[in-house]
């Protein structure tokens, strides 16, 4: 299995507590060496080395500002405008699910992307779920079989009228939306699935349904979840890694599952950061 690298550069920070897992070959979905994100001159995130595994889910966790969401932003290259990136960043979970072992022409056409708003198009929900099957050229008397079983599987199929084609997707709540979003990332066959604190604009019985759905992507799927709550991460994360503000910009100061993470944590500002979110 190869690994397909998207190229940047080099530079490095040294990072005490994060454990480089997935070591044996076939374990490691996704590497990031040298990582560095730029506003302008600034240097905004520093990540040395990162190994996320093939599948699971890998809580994101770290004060406001510490570079969370615009790592995620890099990993799929959805940057702003005035943002730039160099390191390297190797994909094999996508190489070894890409029948056709061509390398992709974008690197995010492999990326399904929850935010913290929802992002559902301004038009009837088969017209939304249509732009991933058309994308992939997927023959069109597929569409609506495929598009009500992604419906089914985020649990959306039975809230909806019967003739839920015709349905605004704007017209859902938010949680229905969130829902939505990632029946679009699973007809874009993603093998990556990254959330940005997808569920902070939601109550709590919506909060359960999206948690049940990550717990069941990250059986075969790898997902990155960013979130703001212990007790999210606590419930459906595999691997922690956490970010911290150092010297004006982000770094990846912890990486561990999420089992010792929650136990003993081993850097101080995981600690701090358990501490002040838990008060304990
Ligand atoms: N487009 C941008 N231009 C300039 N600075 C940015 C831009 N996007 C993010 N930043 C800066 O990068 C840092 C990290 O931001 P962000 O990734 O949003 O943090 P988090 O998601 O952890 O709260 C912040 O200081 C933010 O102001
Ligand atoms: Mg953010």
């Amino acid at each position: 299995m190869t690994a397909q690298s998207y190229a940047m550069n080099d530079q490095s920070v040294n990072n005490a507590h994060v454990q480089l897992l997935f070591n044996e070959p076939g374990c490691c979905g996704m590497r990031i060496r040298d990582l560095s994100i730029f506003a302008k001159k600034k240097t905004i995130l520093t990540v040395d080395e990162l190994r996320f595994p093939n599948t699971g889910v890998v809580a994101i966790m770290g004060p406001s500002g510490s570079g969370k969401s615009t790592f995620l932003k890099a990993m799929s290259e959805l940057m702003d405008e005035n943002l730039t990136h160099k390191g390297k960043i190797d994909i094999t979970c996508i190489d070894s699910a890409n029948k056709s072992n061509k390398k992709p022409s974008s690197i995010c056409s492999h990326f399904a992307m929850v935010w913290q708003k929802p992002t559902v198009f301004p038009c009837s929900i088969w017209d939304n779920l249509k732009v991933p099957l058309r994308k992939r050229k997927v023959a069109r008397s597929q569409w609506r079989k495929l598009m009500e079983k992604a419906l089914v599987d985020v649990g959306l199929m039975g809230e909806l009228d019967n003739d839920w084609s015709k349905q605004r997707a704007q017209r859902l709540s938010g949680g229905q939306q969130q829902r939505l979003s990632i029946a679009m990332g699973l007809l874009k066959d993603s093998n990556i699935f990254l959330f940005d604190e997808p569920t902070s604009a939601l109550d709590p019985i919506s909060t359960e349904k999206i948690e049940r759905i990550i717990r069941k992507l990250g059986q075969d799927k790898l997902v990155l979840l960013v979130t703001h709550s212990l007790g999210q991460a606590k419930r459906v994360s595999d691997y922690s890694a956490m970010f911290h503000n150092h010297e004006d910009k982000g770094a990846l100061c912890e990486f561990s599952s999420s089992e010792e993470f929650f136990k003993s944590p081993a850097s101080p500002q995981s600690r701090e950061f358990i501490m002040q979110e838990t008060g304990v």
